[in-house]
């Protein structure tokens, strides 16, 4: 086990990389580490810590909040806020950013506990989280600041609380992951240099959402499901764990596309899942690893953000598939957004 890279080594070794490095981004990544660990103890002892169930509130987004959700927040916060390294952070769980208590170099944005909709059932959920430059003009932090392209951001990352508790990371030159070994209290690497295989026979969409879906999207899913008898010539397998983080891990490891496609369900939602948070982190992850990430139309990490809980139509994963996608909306009839 000694003989791999724990994380904090890891990132140390990183850092000696950049001449002008100096610490800060660091020790940001290793907040954010403790952090994910306090939450994956939480998630963990699940019943027995009372720590299921409803907070009995809502978020800005209108939806349950769970006991889950308000502590992994609490606890992003607490490990973050007075470390100095950050000037503010935004979170699915806050309706506005919150400003630190120094200034620091840096923008932290994250969903606390994604897939919450499986807290109650032990089964897989995550953290996802993203790092930006904090614009360098001298005043206070204010939301216009988040809204930095996805192309801007300088590391993104996720933790997976699933049978072993997981961090994958990158900062723009490959993606690595890490495995915590509870005894010990630390990630080693475990995944270096993960690479999403092109071509796939596997997707993943909420297929109960179907008859609202646009043209493109049902036409791709059609063939898919058409198998070998169909167009693609060959049979295809589906999974949904309705947890994005475990579905990009499952990309990650073995190939495959990602879907939370633009649909008509809710005229006024052009998505389910929110730019800042979950898209962008999990397009940087997914481009870095070799894969395509894209609305539909267009290029995921070139979307300008205008909102700080913006969503976005998300297609992601293997990229001749996606790429395939990307096709089919070039050659349908422009739509609505
Ligand atoms: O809110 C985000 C999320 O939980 C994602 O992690 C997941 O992919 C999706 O929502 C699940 O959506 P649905 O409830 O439609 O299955």
């Amino acid at each position: 086990m000694l003989n791999r890279p724990t994380l904090t080594q890891f990132i140390i070794e990183s850092q000696g990389h950049h001449a002008d490095a100096t610490g800060d981004f660091t020790g940001l990544l290793n907040d954010v580490a403790t952090a994910c660990k306090a939450i994956a103890s939480a998630v963990a002892r699940g019943a027995l810590a009372d720590v299921l169930g409803s907070a009995g509130s809502g978020n800005i987004q209108g939806e349950e909040q769970k006991k889950l959700d308000v502590i992994a927040n609490t606890t992003m916060i607490a490990a973050n806020e007075w470390r100095g390294h950050l000037a503010a952070m935004a979170s699915e769980e806050m309706e506005h950013i919150l400003p630190t208590h120094q200034r620091g170099r840096y923008l932290l944005v994250f969903d606390p506990l994604d897939g919450s909709s499986n807290t109650d059932i032990n089964m897989t959920l995550g953290t996802i989280f993203s790092v930006l430059r904090t614009p360098d003009n001298g005043r206070d932090p204010v939301a216009d600041d988040f809204f930095q392209p996805g192309t801007r951001q300088i590391c993104a990352g996720y933790a997976l609380y699933g049978p072993s508790t997981m961090l994958v990371l990158t900062t723009g030159q490959g993606v690595n992951g890490f495995t915590l070994d509870r005894n010990l209290g630390e990630f080693f690497l475990t995944h270096p240099d993960m690479v999403i295989p092109a071509d796939t026979s596997e997707f993943a969409i909420n297929m109960s959402n179907e008859r609202f879906w646009y043209p493109p999207v049902q036409r791709y899913v059609a063939e898919c499901r058409a198998g070998r008898t169909g167009p693609r010539g060959r049979d295809f397998n589906m999974r949904w764990i309705a947890s994005m983080v475990a579905e990009v891990h499952r990309i990650l490891n073995r190939g495959g596309v990602f879907m939370y496609p633009r649909d008509l369900k809710d005229p006024a939602k052009p998505g389910r899942l929110r730019l800042l948070y979950e898209a962008n982190p999990m397009a940087f992850i997914v481009e870095q690893a070799g894969g395509m990430a894209i609305t539909g139309e267009a290029r995921m990490l070139d979307v300008k953000p205008t909102s700080l809980h913006q969503r976005v139509p998300v297609i992601l994963g293997s990229t001749n598939e996606v790429q395939r996608i990307a096709d089919y909306h070039r050659e349908a009839p422009v739509m609505a957004a």
